[in-house]
């Protein structure tokens, strides 16, 4: 018999007590936002949705028009069900207020509305990731400062993936589940519960052509790897490089690897390329509720206190023992 995202999450909730009906409905609207984006992806060219949009984001990145479509569909599926105080997402300079002629909720939604942008018009996996902060209590209003809540605080995170298969993941705090789109149900299906990644691998994710740019512990660690058999690791390892965070995180939570997006020397001044509150916080989560560890090579990244809502952060997560080893290399380096 399948269960469906729905009746997974009533169940949690009947068991557990994680879910409460604001965050189930909050769950179910991003679920139902993800399906529209998987639809508009799926067409394609024939949908018109390939290309740039021919603006620029706060970050200063060319927006492609499914970043703008995917960020609209998010927005308007989440602004009117009561469960919401604001939003934010990569894709916004600043934080979206749910309209006055709307109920206000008490949950704070912030995503990376389509991740992988480079990978849309050649037709590579791409996705969406969220995740959901309560608003700080006792004030009334919400501004900027009430998202600036550091990742161990996020009561539920996950992304979709648009690959092969639409694949939902969601954590609550009990662990990784995975939904598969079933287009015939119009449903997410469970497919996969208790997600567990393995504590050791051979296989590494990091942009190579940044190496010139890494800084020692990085090099060291790239460097071991690639000596294989006759290296200090006494074993060799494979590279993957999807370029869509969400498909490097999700081959990881399947079978294992590190995934790596490090400081580096183009832009000294900037902690990182990933934002903390959209990419960083999500993935780590689900990475660490499935046994696997994430740092920026000094701290755990959801103990890091962001100070900016567009923060950025170098990270380093996946298996535990070398997330762990490439952490204790880091000791000491200057970044
Ligand atoms: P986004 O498309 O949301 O801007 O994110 C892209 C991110 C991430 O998904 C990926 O791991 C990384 O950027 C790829 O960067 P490079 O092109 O530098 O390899
Ligand atoms: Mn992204
Ligand atoms: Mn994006």
């Amino acid at each position: 018999m399948s269960v469906s995202l729905s009746r997974y999450l009533v169940e949690e909730q009947r068991a557990k007590g994680k879910i409460p009906p604001e965050l189930r409905l909050l769950l179910e609207v991003v679920a139902r936002a993800c399906k529209g984006i998987s639809h508009s992806v799926n067409k394609g060219a024939l949908g018109g949705v390939l290309g740039s949009a021919g603006s620029e984001n706060v970050q200063g990145e060319v927006q492609k028009k499914l970043d703008i479509i995917a960020n609209e569909v998010l927005i308007e599926a989440n602004e009117w069900g009561g469960h919401l105080a604001a939003m934010a997402s990569e894709e916004m300079d600043s934080i979206h207020l749910v309209p006055n002629r709307y109920p206000q909720g008490e949950y704070l939604l912030l995503f990376d509305p389509l991740d992988g942008s480079s990978n849309i018009d050649v037709n590579v996996s791409i996705g969406t990731i969220f995740s959901v902060l309560r608003k700080p209590e006792g004030q009334d209003g919400v501004s900027e400062a009430d998202f600036l809540q550091a990742g161990q605080q996020q009561v539920a995170a996950g992304y979709c993936v648009y690959g092969p298969q639409t694949t939902l993941v969601l954590t609550v705090g009990d662990g990784v589940a995975m939904f598969t789109l079933d287009r015939e149900q119009g449903s997410f299906v469970l497919t996969q519960e208790k997600v567990q990644i393995p504590a050791d691998t051979k296989e590494f994710a990091i942009n190579m052509s940044n190496m010139r740019h890494w800084d020692e512990p990085v090099k060291r660690y790239i460097d071991e790897c690639l000596q294989g058999t006759q290296g200090p690791r006494g074993k060799d390892f494979n590279m993957r490089w999807i370029a869509s965070m969400v498909a490097d995180v999700h081959r990881i939570l399947t079978r294992g690897g590190v995934f790596m997006y490090p400081w580096d020397q183009r832009e000294p001044q900037k902690p990182g390329k990933l934002r903390l509150m959209y990419e960083a916080n999500p993935m780590s989560w689900l990475i660490e509720q499935a046994g696997g560890a994430a740092t920026n090579g000094r701290q755990r990244i959801l103990d890091i206190q962001p100070s900016q809502l567009h923060e950025r952060v170098s990270v380093i997560l996946g298996s535990k023992n070398e997330v762990d080893r490439i952490t204790q290399y880091h000791q000491g380096a200057s970044h």
